[in-house]
C-alpha cells in the first residue's frame, strides 16, 4: 500500500527508469567517464555535486530528503517549477492520443495552435512562427531569415550578450571567452557596446546590416538597458532598413513580470525569439516569431519552402508542452506573480545589503534578478 508521501515509482518493461533510480549513486562517475569530467570537477569545487533524486516546484531533493531551493531554474527553463503536474498531464494525454508525428511533410494542429497562442501574446503583426528545439536554433533562424529578407550580409549584436553556442549564434556572442579555439566564426558579424546608440548608428549607416540582435535585459550579468535605449535602437534600425531582433529566450514568458520584456518599453520588434520556459520544464522547444512579410521574403516560394527546417522542431510533445505552459501562465496569473515577487525579493535583499557589504548591487526585473557580489571590506584591528 502507498500513502501520499510514498508515490508509486514508475516502472517500464525495458527497465530504463528502474535502472536510472537504482544507479543514482553512479551519476558523477558515469558523467566523468562518458560526459565531461571537467564539469564534474567544477561541480565538486563549487559544492554543486549533490545527487538530486527528485524535483518538485521550486525545490530539488537529495537522497536524504533534504530540500534545495532552486534559484537558478536553468535560467528560466523551469519557470513553472520542476515537474509541473499540469504540463505532465498534457504530455501524458498527448502520448495517449496516438497523434501523428515526425512525418515532416505534414502539419499537426498542435503546431498551428501554439504559433497562434504565441502570436496573440506578442505585438500585432508578429504572426509567422518557425519552431526549433533550442534557443540557439531560434537565433540562427533569425540570422538566416534577416539576411535572406533584406539581402544584406551583416549582423550586429552587443558586447556581453549571450545568444547560444552553435557557430551562428556564437558569432554574435559578446564575450571572447566562449569563442576561443572555435574560429573562424561567421563573417559579417560585429558588436557594439550595450547602451551605446552612437556606435550602433555608425554601424547601421553603412546600409549593409540585415539585423541588430539584442537581449532586452542581458542575461549574463542581469544588465538592464539604459532608459530609452531599446526604443531608440529600434527607431535607428527602422531608419536604416535593419531588422530589429529581440532575443527573449531568457526574458520571455513572464520571467521579467510581463509576458515579454519588450512590453516594459513598448517595443515592436521584427523578430522575437523564445525558448527555455516554453518547455514547461520538460521538452526542448524554441520559436522564432516574425512578420509574415519577412518570413515570405526569406523562404516563401514553392521551391524554397523547405530550405529551412528542423526534424524535431514541431514534434507533438514539444508543441503540447508549449501550449500547456502558456495556458498555465495565464490561468494561474504567474506573470503578475513574478512582478509581485520582485518586490518581495528585492525588499528582502535590500535589507540584507544593508547588513552585508559583500552585496554590491541587486538588479533585475520580475523574477530575473542578479546579485553582484564584491570582496568584503576587511576590518583592520586598531
Ligand atoms: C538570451 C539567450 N539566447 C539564446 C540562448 C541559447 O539557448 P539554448 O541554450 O537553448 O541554445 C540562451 C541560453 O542561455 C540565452 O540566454
Amino acid at each position: 500500500m502507498t500513502t501520499a508521501s510514498e508515490p508509486t515509482l514508475p516502472v517500464d518493461a525495458l527497465g530504463v527508469v528502474g535502472d536510472a533510480l537504482a544507479r543514482a549513486d553512479e551519476t558523477m562517475d558515469l558523467a566523468s567517464r562518458h560526459l565531461d569530467p571537467s564539469l564534474v570537477d567544477v561541480l565538486h569545487i563549487l559544492g554543486f555535486d549533490t545527487s538530486y533524486r527528485s524535483a518538485q516546484g521550486s525545490y530539488l531533493h537529495d537522497a536524504d530528503g533534504r530540500a534545495y531551493l532552486d534559484f537558478h531554474t536553468g535560467e528560466g527553463f523551469a519557470s513553472l517549477g520542476h515537474n509541473h503536474p499540469g504540463v505532465r498531464e498534457v504530455l501524458h494525454a498527448t502520448l495517449d492520443a496516438g497523434l501523428v508525428d515526425g512525418v515532416q511533410l505534414h502539419y499537426s494542429p498542435l503546431a498551428g495552435m501554439l504559433a497562434q497562442e504565441l502570436s496573440q501574446r506578442l505585438p500585432a503583426g508578429l504572426d509567422a512562427v518557425f519552431f526549433a528545439s533550442t534557443g540557439a536554433e531560434a537565433v540562427d533562424s533569425a540570422m538566416k531569415f534577416a539576411r535572406a529578407a533584406t539581402g544584406r550580409p551583416r549582423l550586429i549584436s552587443c558586447d556581453s550578450s549571450f545568444h547560444g553556442v552553435t557557430l551562428g549564434p556564437l558569432s554574435l556572442v559578446g564575450d571572447e571567452f566562449f569563442k576561443e579555439g572555435f574560429g573562424p566564426l561567421l563573417p559579417g558579424c560585429a558588436r557594439v557596446p550595450f547602451g551605446d546608440l552612437d556606435r550602433l548608428e555608425a554601424e547601421l549607416r553603412a546600409g549593409d546590416v540585415a539585423a541588430f540582435i539584442v537581449e532586452p535585459i542581458q542575461g549574463r550579468e542581469v544588465t538592464l538597458p539604459p532608459a530609452g535605449y531599446l526604443h531608440a535602437a529600434q527607431e535607428l534600425c527602422r531608419r536604416h532598413g535593419t531588422l530589429f531582433v529581440a532575443d527573449e529566450v531568457q526574458t520571455g514568458l513572464g520571467r521579467t513580470g510581463r509576458w515579454f520584456a519588450l512590453e516594459h518599453w513598448g517595443l515592436e520588434p521584427d523578430f522575437v525569439l523564445v525558448g527555455k520556459a516554453l518547455s514547461g520544464g520538460y521538452m526542448p522547444v524554441a520559436a522564432m516569431v516574425t512578420r509574415r512579410e519577412i518570413y515570405q521574403k526569406a523562404v516563401g516560394t514553392l521551391e524554397r519552402c523547405y530550405v529551412h527546417q528542423s526534424t524535431f522542431g514541431r514534434n507533438r510533445l514539444s508543441m503540447a508542452a508549449g501550449l500547456a505552459t502558456l495556458r498555465i501562465l495565464e490561468r494561474d496569473g504567474l506573470v503578475a506573480h513574478a512582478a509581485h515577487m520582485n518586490t518581495v525579493l528585492t525588499d528582502g535583499l535590500a535589507e540584507l545589503q544593508g547588513r552585508y557589504d559583500m552585496i554590491k548591487e541587486i538588479r533585475g526585473s520580475g523574477l530575473m534578478i542578479g546579485i553582484e557580489l564584491q570582496p568584503r571590506a576587511r576590518a583592520w584591528p586598531g
